[in-house]
């Protein structure tokens, strides 16, 4: 583990996190984000360690959020029954109820539309749970397991099984777990297929 000039701030904003660094078990940012890939089998039997969900859920809150707001909502969920009804809700994606745990991310819109109005409500709440789940995701390689993004699922169907409040819109499913398969490595675009330079 390389040590940044940023090291120490970062430790300072993630206690957990940096006891995870200092323990040599975090990677370097660049190779953390080459190796994530979306991991659709599990190790039902090997759960996440409680330090390294906590460290994954300290990052995904160290994530930006329009007006500082923080309008989502996370749902850990590791109960077999709720990630079984979350597998049906989402069209029986298997490995939802194989990866031991599923964190929900939800989009808080009310809180952001009481600053934002309808920008707030119809896109920074999404876009502030979008952001958190990213930086869990990549959070999760750093920590030595795998993710997928789920995001096909019924809505209505999460909201029902986890009780969740109707100013709670799920928004992104991340299944995390100890992979047990070698992911494919997906291609990219090309940069400047994607990128204009002005
Ligand atoms: C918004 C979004 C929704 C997604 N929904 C699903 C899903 O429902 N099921 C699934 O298996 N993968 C889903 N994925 C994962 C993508 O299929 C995957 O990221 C993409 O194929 C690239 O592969 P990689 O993650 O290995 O780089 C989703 C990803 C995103 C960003």
């Amino acid at each position: 583990m390389q040590r940044g000039p940023h090291a120490c701030g970062a430790a300072e904003a993630n206690p957990t996190a940096a006891r995870a660094i200092g323990a040599g078990i975090m990677w370097d940012f660049f190779k953390t984000v080459r190796h994530r890939h979306s991991i659709r089998r599990y190790q039902a039997d090997m759960p996440v360690e409680a330090e390294k969900l906590h460290a994954i859920l300290e990052t995904a809150i160290a994530a930006p959020s329009a007006g500082d707001l923080q309008a989502y909502r996370i749902t850990a969920v590791q109960d077999q029954t709720l990630r079984d009804a979350l597998c049906r809700a989402a069209h029986d994606q298997t490995f939802i109820a194989e990866a031991p745990v599923a964190l929900v991310f939800c989009a808080e819109s009310e809180r952001s539309a009481r600053k934002y109005g309808d920008r707030g409500r119809n896109l920074y709440a999404l876009q502030d749970a979008t952001i958190a789940a990213a930086y869990a995701q990549l959070a999760v390689v750093a920590a030595g397991l795998g993710s997928t993004w789920v995001g096909f699922f019924d809505e209505e169907e999460v909201r029902r099984v986890l009780g969740l409040p109707g100013d709670q819109r799920p928004i992104a499913l991340l299944c995390v777990g100890y992979p047990a398969e070698l992911p494919e490595v997906t291609p990219r675009r090309r940069l400047d297929e994607l990128v204009n330079y002005k």
